[in-house]
């Protein structure tokens, strides 16, 4: 869902079928003559109108060119050229040119986007480039764009030894009960993708064509396009009275919070305008807000894509800190904004990659992570040749630990590894360790892609077993067409499973029409009531999804609660495309292991005929 926009990206969405065989090595030639000659031939000029960015990539529809061969060859072509210019000796000046030119012929973003975009990454692209003289352009678009199915068979795969499961250790976990622990359960509470935005205005445009609206100064064409007081269906992102009235609302209403997981992004969509000062002046803002609202009460907290400047980038450790592209920084403040509510061990690995592992009280360990390092717009897994700041190798160390002691273990993190834009190798791996841990995990905690969704995570034995959870927090920010929420979990003190949760929300259109009242927050549901449903077990779950193949009520009961009933998105409706989709996300843990998919998909083809 989040909305990156880079030149290649965009380039994807926009060929016409051509019959040319030698189109990527004509289109190469004539791209690079334009590099040096600054002048665009006929030919190129013909090329380029059938490549017009069509408004779909805007609406961040990606999904839909799924499977599209011509994407991946539009790909290899624009990053080949870069890849031969770079090798010829062109020099920055030379790419910003042309991919300035190509990004605003090809209507892939207005000037200020595509310059602001261009100019942010163009050095960490160069530096890579550079630094990686083997990488080939196949390779970049197999990683980039693994969601729209582009592969290559040169890439090279990693993974990481597991320790031997001993079934003695296991039996100790599974019946261990803490000691000093009172029966009974314990809430906690999800936050997610916040994007606040500092710059919202009420009464500004809310349909301004650029990746955020909503601005300061911006003048909308009629009422019906000025932004309310508490935010916008469209591309907006919320202001801060809605992000104080959401924490202010959390604390009246529940009054029995254990912790709060705070599950990334916090950083407003304005990718192209994002700068160090900005981003930590926003972040800061907002984790004070937490201290001074929430207190004592202990927040877990993760990092999003956004947080970064340029957005999405994890520089490899090898990265001089001190230099320019270097997005170190964003470790040296996280550390230092959520010393208060961690231990003081958690300082090392937040600096060195972002993630932490907490003691939350005997028996029960929250493990943090920063999964943004698998997102495929990370330009550093061009870099990195397997396991970013050493961090699954220190998950599987750290759970070891947990079993040994007999402790059960919350994950958190920002991007699921089951999105289609979390790199496969990453996921294949993380999906190995859940599986050799799985006893020893409790449930998962995602945000990113701003949908209410509950993911099952399958034994890679026994393909019906369902053996873990994860559950994606709906966002906080209604970008794009959803309402707020935030969900509330019972957790069983002694076991740390999720019994049930509940989603809260409030409708945008309605807290507009009266803005001078607070938002009317209302419990849209909870799961176990919503789906009938015994308990939240992933084995019940993966029932419910079997349900769900069969039951038309619940798809678009599901549908409904994902998008929290956000009207806009209600009245396009869920047909059998989106009820599927839905029910793919539900039992996909990596992306590239499509086998639960493929198999509900054929159930739901035969149930619902
Ligand atoms: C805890 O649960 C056990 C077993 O179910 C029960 O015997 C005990 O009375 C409970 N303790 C409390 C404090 O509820
Ligand atoms: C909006 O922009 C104007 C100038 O463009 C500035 O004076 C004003 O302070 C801004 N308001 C906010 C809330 O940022
Ligand atoms: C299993 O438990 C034994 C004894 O409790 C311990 O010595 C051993 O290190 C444990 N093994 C693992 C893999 O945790
Ligand atoms: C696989 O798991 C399912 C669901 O738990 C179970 O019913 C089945 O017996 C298992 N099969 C094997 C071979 O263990
Ligand atoms: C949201 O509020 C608007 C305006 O009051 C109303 O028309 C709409 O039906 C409401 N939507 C839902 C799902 O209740
Ligand atoms: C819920 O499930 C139970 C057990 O499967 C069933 O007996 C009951 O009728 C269901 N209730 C509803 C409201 O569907
Ligand atoms: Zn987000
Ligand atoms: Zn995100």
């Amino acid at each position: 869902m989040i909305f990156t926009v880079i030149v290649t990206v965009c380039l994807l969405g926009c060929v016409t079928a051509t019959e040319d065989d030698n189109w990527e090595a004509t289109v190469s030639d004539d791209l690079l003559e334009f590099m040096r000659t600054e002048e665009r031939s006929q030919r190129l000029q013909q090329e380029l109108q059938g490549m017009e960015f069509p408004k779909l990539c805007r609406e961040r529809r990606l999904r839909i060119f799924d499977f599209d061969p011509l994407a991946c060859s539009v790909c290899r072509t624009v990053v080949g050229t870069v890849l031969r210019a770079r090798k010829l000796g062109f020099e920055k000046d030379r790419f910003v040119f042309v991919l300035k030119n190509l990004c605003t012929w090809l209507k892939i973003e207005k000037e200020e986007v595509c310059e602001g975009v261009i100019r942010h990454n163009i050095d960490t692209l160069i530096y890579i480039v550079d630094n990686r003289p083997k990488l080939k352009a196949s390779q970049v678009c197999a990683i980039v764009f693994q969601n729209l199915q582009c592969k290559d068979t040169s890439l090279q795969e990693w993974s990481l030894a597991l320790p031997p499961y001993e079934a003695h250790n296991v039996s100790l976990v599974r019946e261990s009960k803490f000691q000093n622990e009172q029966n009974g359960s314990f809430r906690i509470v999800q936050i997610t993708d916040l994007h606040y935005d500092p710059e919202y205005s009420v009464g500004s445009n809310t349909d301004c064509g650029l990746p955020i609206c909503c601005q300061n100064g911006s003048v909308p064409e009629s009422e019906a396009t000025a932004a309310g007081f508490w935010g916008d269906y469209r591309d907006c992102d919320p202001p801060w009275n809605a992000v104080v009235d959401l924490v202010q609302h959390i604390k009246q209403e529940h009054k029995n919070i254990g912790y709060i997981y705070f599950t990334g992004d916090i950083v407003a969509h304005k990718v192209h305008d994002t700068s160090k000062d900005r981003n930590t002046k926003d972040v800061t803002k907002v984790y004070k807000e937490l201290k001074k609202v929430f207190g004592d009460i202990p927040i877990y907290p993760v990092l999003g894509n956004h947080e970064a400047h340029p957005v999405n980038q994890f520089t490899s450790e090898d990265v001089n800190p001190d230099m320019e592209i270097s997005t170190r920084w964003i470790f040296s403040l996280a550390a230092e904004l959520w010393r208060d509510w961690l231990p003081p061990e958690a300082t090392k690995t937040i600096l060195r990659g972002g993630y932490y592992t907490a003691l939350v009280r005997p028996g029960f360990r929250v493990i943090a992570l920063n999964s943004n390092v698998c997102y495929s717009y990370n330009f550093w897994l061009l870099y990195e040749g397997s396991d970013p700041y050493g961090q699954l190798q220190w998950l599987i160390d750290t759970l070891l630990d947990a079993e040994t002691n007999n402790e059960k273990v919350h994950i958190l993190s920002h991007v699921p590894s089951g999105d289609s834009s979390c790199v496969k190798n990453w996921g294949r791996e993380y999906v190995n360790i859940v599986n050799r841990f799985s006893h020893v995990i409790s449930a998962q905690f995602n945000g990113h892609t701003h949908w209410d969704d509950t993911v099952i995570y399958y034994s890679n034995v026994n393909r019906s077993e369902a053996i873990n959870v994860a559950f994606n927090g709906g966002s906080f920010t209604t970008y794009s067409l959803l309402n707020p929420n935030y969900k509330v979990y019972d957790v069983d003190a002694a076991q740390m499973d999720v019994t049930n949760f509940e989603s809260w929300t409030y409708n945008i259109t309605e807290a507009n029409e009266r803005s001078s009242d607070t938002p009317k927050w209302y419990k849209l549901y909870d799961f176990k009531s919503a789906y009938n449903v015994s308990s939240l077990h992933p084995q019940e779950l993966s029932r419910l999804v079997e349900r769900m193949t069969k039951e038309k009520s619940l798809t678009q009961s599901y549908f409904r609660y994902k998008n929290r009933d956000a009207d806009p998105t209600i009245a396009k409706g869920c047909k059998s495309d989106c009820e599927l989709e839905n029910i793919c996300t539900m039992v996909t843990s990596a992306h590239g292991d499509d086998y639960h998919c493929k198999m509900y998909t054929r159930m739901y083809k035969k149930n619902r005929r």
